[in-house]
């Protein structure tokens, strides 16, 4: 933790684990500390990082004015998974909010997460630690695929709790808000803390890319192409095996444990036992990765109900999907 919180204050870029996913952690304040993590993710500039600080004060002192809404949200959701977008302070440099007026402010709660950034003494800005595009990481293990030894430190804090990133609100004045990601805190959470959730943006088209970008139709994805079928249909699932070529290695990700072994299919993977979207959330980005390795020809994966986490697993899943 020492050595990590060492080379984040002197530049260098850290891997480690909060109760989404593991983040790629540098120096907030720092332009060129964020400019090696853009090149090393290959990601775009003009999707903002997320600035994680250890306490809600530490949060909002980056922010140059904070909504009542904002802190009631975060009175009721932090440490935990919601960004906020807010106005940013001049401490922020534009790289971070890849130009923005705005920055995505959260505080994390995995304990290794708030230790490092308390360590660091400074802010941290991390995306998910996965190559631009690619199945986020919710094991240290997942890290080391996607960057084996251009990372020198990855703090390993066993598997993500939550599984799915963090939903990303933008407050829109009084108590209305809107989701530009979700994740995992839910719509009705949102709801029962006081907001009022827009169903839309208030802009369109390339004012709605100012206000949202990185929001990108493609992400997420697996090597191995996936593709979403109706979840629990036989039918279906035939229908989808018989469009494959005959030799093909097919891997099914179902929603829920599925009811007799499907023979035809090379890997079948349950994201969870009961239908529970919490731990599908959490089971996730894993299960995605473990079909991955398999070398399939295709991954089937059914389409979860779009309600509470279930919303943030079709989200991630449909974003898998588009090529
Ligand atoms: O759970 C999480 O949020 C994880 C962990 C590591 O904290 N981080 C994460 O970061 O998912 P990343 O870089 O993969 O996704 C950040 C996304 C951007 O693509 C964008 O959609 C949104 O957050 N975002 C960040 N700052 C924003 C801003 N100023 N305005 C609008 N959207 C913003
Ligand atoms: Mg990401």
């Amino acid at each position: 933790m020492r050595r990590a919180a060492r080379r984040l204050r002197r530049g260098g870029l850290v891997a480690f684990p909060t109760e989404t996913v593991y983040g790629l952690g540098a120096d907030a304040t720092n332009a060129r500390a964020v400019a090696k993590l853009f090149a090393l993710k290959r990601r775009p500039l003009f999707d903002p990082l997320i600035v994680h600080a250890a306490t809600p004060a530490q949060a909002f002192a980056l922010c140059r004015h904070v909504p009542l809404l904002a802190r009631k949200l975060a009175r009721a959701f932090w440490p935990g998974p919601l960004t906020l977008v807010l106005e940013k302070g001049p401490r922020i440099p534009d790289l971070v909010t890849a130009g923005l007026p705005t920055v995505g402010v959260r505080v994390p709660a995995h304990p290794a997460a708030r230790a490092l950034i308390r360590a660091a003494g400074r802010p941290i800005a991390a995306p998910s630690a996965n190559r631009f595009g690619r199945t986020s990481p919710t094991t240290a293990r997942m890290v080391r695929e996607n960057f084996g030894r251009a990372i020198q430190i990855v703090l390993d804090g066993g598997p993500s709790r939550v599984g799915v990133e963090s939903t990303v609100v933008l407050p829109l004045g009084g108590k209305r808000a809107a989701v530009l990601r979700p994740g995992g805190v839910t719509k009705a959470e949102l709801q029962k803390a006081g907001a009022r959730v827009a169903r839309r943006l208030p802009v369109s088209g390339s004012g709605r890319k100012k206000l949202a970008p990185g929001q990108l139709k493609s992400h997420y994805a697996p090597r191995t192409p996936l593709a979403l079928i109706a979840r629990g249909s036989e039918a279906a699932l035939s229908r989808a095996l018989a469009r494959q070529p005959k030799n093909a290695r097919v891997g099914l990700l179902c929603w829920k444990r599925p009811r007799r072994a499907r023979v035809h299919l090379a890997a079948c993977v349950a994201l969870s036992r009961s239908g529970d979207a919490a731990e599908a959330a959490a089971n996730l980005f894993q299960a995605m990765a473990g079909l991955d390795r398999m070398g399939l020809d295709l991954i089937l994966a059914e389409t979860p109900p779009a309600k509470g986490l279930g919303e943030a697993v079709a989200d991630r899943l449909k974003k898998a999907s588009h090529r």
